[in-house]
């Protein structure tokens, strides 16, 4: 009797081969119902799909599909209830489901996995998932992009410096610049929506790796579920991740715009520049210093956009050795991607809360557009209306630049007679073109900073908005 082990608690499902228990550590390293319990809905979704092309092909019987069907559905409430136990010895999502339905209806619940295997459960059952998630990130899309629009034409005439190299080089209108992200969040957006149709295909019913023995109909669950059309190589179907790598790829490219918003906002909110005040609910204060407010929101999402490139690295590297077909190595896809998605949907969640409530400092923002010679280029552009080719032009301003820097005056406040000394082709009518309101006007050109064309940036957004 001393040497006999205890009985194991529950049955493996794929246990008929096998002596020896499993070792515990390896039991615990291999499962991965923590991670993939979030696909419980989608799970019983698919299976309730399975089984009701079962039902209908005639490789179930009427009734032993419906006890199937009214089972999943008796353990979809325990779950939504909160009274389903997950256990870690059946593995994963799938195994505790299937076990749970043979304890419920007994051994017919054996019939469910009939004609499937894991290995195109899994991948309908992250692609559902996914495809929600893409969904869900697309609305949160939306309503950024309406966010900015409306806090761009709440300011729409506020003037501020624009930069190259993060020095002053053309003053525009801080909707504008607003507006850009408008345009990084749209691409985010289109390329989202564009994924949905890759993403929308149903490997189910391609079996282990090479289709299955059974009379199925892959088109009617492929209907049942909503994807476009089944896919069309059993192999490519249970291993193909790229739907997952396109979302990660997406998703840091979206970080990536929000990190680099964050940049700007932490360095206008700053004490150097003072163009912002970012909200009190947004910021935090010092454990030490009582006057600090720190921007933590922004610098936070800026510091997560690193994660969710790391996402992007591990599937990458996961996939790039991997002969067809299922590896359990396909088991890393899932927690990535679950991490990325949900670190873009606070972080877009956040901004859209933050940004309406900024208080912009416009006459800051103002005195530092005029500052540093952001109008030289118009004094050059002045003197090529007149005929003087650009590269001439150029270099005359440049020496007045110099004047200017030595003389420790703005280029407006230079005398026409210094302006004639590099060019007889200034005359008074130049000063008109130097203030900050022409020098924003003047650049009318389609895209352009001047109000009109960026009445015109805004309307265009709102017709994309159907606003
Ligand atoms: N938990 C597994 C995964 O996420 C499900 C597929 C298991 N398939 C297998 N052949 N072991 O990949």
């Amino acid at each position: 009797m001393s040497d006999t082990k205890p009985p194991s608690p529950v049955k493996r499902l794929w246990g008929g081969r096998f002596t020896d228990e499993t070792d515990a550590l390896v039991q615990a390293f291999n499962a991965s119902v923590a991670v993939d319990q979030a696909l419980a809905f989608d799970d019983i979704e698919g299976s309730i799909a399975h089984a009701t092309m079962l039902k209908e092909t005639g490789i179930l019987a009427v009734e032993e599909a419906e006890a199937i069907i009214n089972g999943l559905t008796t353990i979809r409430e325990e779950i939504a209830r909160g009274a389903f136990t997950w256990r870690t010895e059946l593995e994963d999502v799938h195994m505790n489901i299937e076990q749970a339905l043979i304890e419920r209806i007994g051994p017919v619940g054996g019939k469910l996995h009939t004609a499937r295997s894991r290995n195109d459960q899994v991948a309908t059952d992250f692609r559902l998932w996914l495809r929600r998630e893409s969904q869900e990130l697309s609305a949160l899309l939306t309503r950024l992009r309406k966010v900015l629009v409306a806090v761009a034409e709440q300011h729409l005439m506020v003037i501020m410096p624009g930069y190259t190299h993060l020095q002053v080089a053309q003053p525009v209108l801080f909707a504008h610049h607003l507006l850009a992200y408008y345009e990084m969040f749209s691409r985010d957006q289109e390329r989202l929506q564009d994924s949905i149709k890759r993403l929308n295909v149903s490997p189910l019913g391609a079996g282990a790796l090479a289709g299955v023995t059974f009379p199925i109909d892959r088109h009617r669950t492929s209907a049942l579920l909503g994807f476009d059309r089944p896919a069309d190589n059993s192999l490519d179907a249970v291993s193909d991740r790229d739907f997952a790598l396109e979302f990660l790829s997406i998703t840091s490219i979206a970080m990536l715009h929000l990190s680099r918003l964050s940049e700007e906002l932490i360095l206008w909110s700053s004490q150097e520049f003072g163009f912002i005040t970012l909200p009190d609910a947004y910021t935090t204060g010092s454990s030490i210093m009582p006057q600090k407010k720190n921007p933590d929101v922004c610098e936070l999402v800026r510091g997560k956009t690193g994660r969710v490139y790391g996402q992007l690295l591990a599937l990458l590297t996961v996939m790039k050795g991997l002969p067809l077909t299922y590896h359990k190595d396909l088991q890393e896809d899932k927690e990535g991607v679950m991490d990325a998605a949900l670190t873009l949907k606070i972080s877009l969640q956040l901004y859209a809360d933050l940004l309406p409530k900024i208080t912009v400092h416009a006459e800051r923002t103002y005195q530092a557009a005029g500052r540093a010679y952001s109008n030289a280029t118009d004094l050059a552009d002045y003197l090529t209306k007149k005929g003087l080719p650009f590269r001439e032009a150029h270099e005359a301003v440049g020496k007045l630049v110099a004047v200017a820097i030595k003389e420790g005056k703005e280029l407006q406040e230079l005398e026409l007679a210094t302006l004639r000394q590099v060019s007889p082709l200034f005359d008074r009518y130049v000063y008109e073109a130097l203030s900050l309101e022409q020098v924003v006007n003047a650049r009318n050109s389609y895209g352009g900073t001047a109000p009109a064309q960026v009445r015109q940036q805004l309307q265009r957004a709102k017709e994309a908005l159907a606003l």
